[in-house]
């Protein structure tokens, strides 16, 4: 990584990555790690997310706390407060997200609410505690999870889009309000990414011009690189070539009914 160490001297010693047992969560807190950064991680279910920070700590001879929370509890920002016990956070990683692929009147409503908290409740929670105590030291990063999937109308995405527009809109703002205080906001706006998640989908290659699936270590080191030099970014340069004629040269309507024939397609709707 070009800039060896600055994370740790630009930011400050510890960083919290929400959603980090695996994934592209665990390849932020692998590269953290490596840059000697201490690690609180999260996620809901404690054994792999304590057997993550066990090969850590072992691996970077970093320390590590975990804390086992649901994101998609109205709560959660108490209990992780509560579980911080004060403790400073230097960086944050947004990493977590509740996906939906379908029709959106297939979805209850209750289902879509609950992806509502996770993937903009909790965020704008955070958000605001550890960004005001960032602002208050002069210094923090903070990176957010966005998606290709956020930038124009995604059919049978709807409501996950939509979650990852407001993700992204939420770091470019940020970015602007911060850019003098010494906290520095990023969106990393993803393509496919070869996570867990995403192959448990199944998703079916819909064309031979689709951009290359990344690896999760490729998005977040990406990213890291990134972090306070810019407001959002679209990982990947295939990624990258999509979206300009996406939302440079095709004509909007054309765009949305491209994203929604696609994922209709990869996903056999
Ligand atoms: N994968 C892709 O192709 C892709 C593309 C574009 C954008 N993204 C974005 O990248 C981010 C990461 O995606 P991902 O595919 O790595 O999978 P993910 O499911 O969003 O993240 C997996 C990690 O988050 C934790 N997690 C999930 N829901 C949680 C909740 N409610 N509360 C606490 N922790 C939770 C999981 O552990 P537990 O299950 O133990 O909680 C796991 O550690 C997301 O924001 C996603 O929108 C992904």
């Amino acid at each position: 990584m070009k800039n060896k160490r600055s994370i740790k001297d630009k930011y400050g010693p510890t960083a919290l990555v929400a959603g980090a047992s695996e994934g592209i969560g665990a390849a932020f807190a692998t590269c953290l790690a490596a840059e000697g950064l201490d690690l609180v991680l999260l996620a809901r279910r404690p054994d792999p997310l304590q057997q993550f920070a066990a090969s850590l700590e072992k691996r970077y001879a970093i320390r590590t706390a975990c804390i086992p929370c649901d994101l998609s509890a109205p709560n959660a920002m108490n209990q992780i407060k509560e579980s911080l016990d004060g403790r400073e956070i230097n960086l944050l990683v947004y990493n977590a997200a509740q996906p939906y692929i379908g029709p959106f009147i297939k979805n209850s409503v209750d289902n879509h609410m609950q992806m509502a908290q996770t993937n903009m409740l909790t965020p704008l929670n955070m958000l605001h505690v550890f960004g005001e105590r960032m602002l208050a030291r002069g210094r923090g990063g903070i990176v957010l999870m966005a998606s290709l999937a956020g930038f124009q109308g995604s059919g049978f995405l709807s409501m996950y889009a939509a979650t990852k527009a407001f993700n992204r809109i939420m770091a470019e703002s940020l970015w602007y309000e911060w850019k003098d205080s010494g906290v520095d906001v990023i969106a990393c706006c993803a393509g496919a990414t070869s996570t867990i998640n995403f192959i448990e989908t199944q998703p079916e290659k819909t064309s031979f011009l689709a951009p290359r699936v990344q690896r999760p270590q490729e998005v977040a080191k990406e990213c890291l690189e990134r972090l306070g030099r810019q407001p959002s970014f679209i990982t990947g340069r295939g990624n990258r070539i999509a979206s300009f004629f996406m939302q440079k040269i095709l004509p909007r309507k054309t765009a949305i009914t491209i994203m929604g024939d696609t994922t209709r397609k990869m996903y056999r709707l």
